[in-house]
């Protein structure tokens, strides 16, 4: 018997990097699993990739009625719905006096809205549904210190600990289990584009940024998405019931170090 046999799950920002490992886990373990991004072509052809147990959702997190069609696309596809990754999210880095409201306020949108309001539509689905369900929210290590460059990012994933320690504590009343995964640093393009970003405001080389951060994980080496998948599905399946409100470093030791 698979670990997620029968269930159906809906994970945003799923068209690539580590949403799109944790639906590849997913549906190794059993579970028809609703690709959502903003990058519907993305989505598609990841979902036409990684096989019939997974199909192609539009999403924003930003917009309500986005979070509310595709949760309803969800049920029509799946019957549905049972556990939600709250993946998607933005990063900027800036000088602290450089910030701009419009990152802000894109950052903000997405990361913590984004995260509340899909795991609230995803809450309300589960409760009408009476059986319970497991939502999971991606923080990030940078939820748990500053960093001198990323004020707006840091916050947003303290933001996204702290909702997960609030929601898990008033949704176990509905059997509905909400905890979090703070990664370290994974490889992907998101870190093609943030070791760019440093390279600028730094003035370093290309893969100097990542290569220094790299040589600071304990662990000796970036993590691929796959080193998170093992947390991801304990979290969504019977084994976590009596765990809530808590988030799990999955950082080959770099919150430690
Ligand atoms: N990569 C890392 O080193 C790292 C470290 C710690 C935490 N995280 C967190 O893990 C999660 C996944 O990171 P990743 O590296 O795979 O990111 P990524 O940038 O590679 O992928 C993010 C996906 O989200 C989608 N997306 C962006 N805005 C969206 C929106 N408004 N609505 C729906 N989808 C949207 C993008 O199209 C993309 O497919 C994020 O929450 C990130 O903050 C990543």
């Amino acid at each position: 018997m698979k670990r997620l046999d029968g269930k159906s799950a809906l994970i945003t920002g799923a068209a690539r990097g580590i949403g799109r490992g944790f639906a590849e886990a997913y549906i190794r373990e059993g579970a028809r699993v609703a690709i959502a991004d903003i990058n519907y072509d993305a989505a598609k052809e990841t979902a036409q990739n990684i096989g019939d147990a997974a199909y192609p959702v539009q999403l924003d997190v930003s917009e309500q009625s986005s979070i509310d069609a595709a949760i309803n696309t969800v049920v029509e596809n799946a019957g549905k719905l049972d556990i939600l990754i709250n993946n998607a999210a933005l990063f900027d880095a800036a000088e602290t006096v450089d910030i701009t409201r419009e990152s802000y306020q894109k950052l903000y949108d997405v990361n913590v809205a984004g995260t509340l309001f899909t795991m609230q539509a995803v809450a309300k689905q589960m409760i009408k549904q009476g059986h319970g369900g497991k939502i999971i929210n991606m923080a990030s290590q940078a939820g748990r210190r500053g960093e001198s460059l990323v004020l707006v990012y840091c916050s947003t994933k303290a933001a996204v600990i702290s909702m997960t320690q609030s929601a898990g504590l008033n949704l176990i009343k509905h059997n509905i289990n909400v905890n979090a995964i703070a990664p370290g640093v994974v490889n992907g393009e998101h870190w093609e584009h943030v070791d760019a970003m440093f390279a600028k405001l730094e003035g370093k080389k290309p893969g100097q940024k990542k290569a220094e951060v790299e040589a600071g994980v304990p662990a000796g080496r970036f993590a691929v998405p796959d080193d998170l998948t093992g947390m991801a599905i304990f979290l969504a399946s019977s084994d976590s019931d009596y765990i809530l409100s808590q988030t799990y470093n999955v950082d080959g030791g770099q919150w430690m170090s």
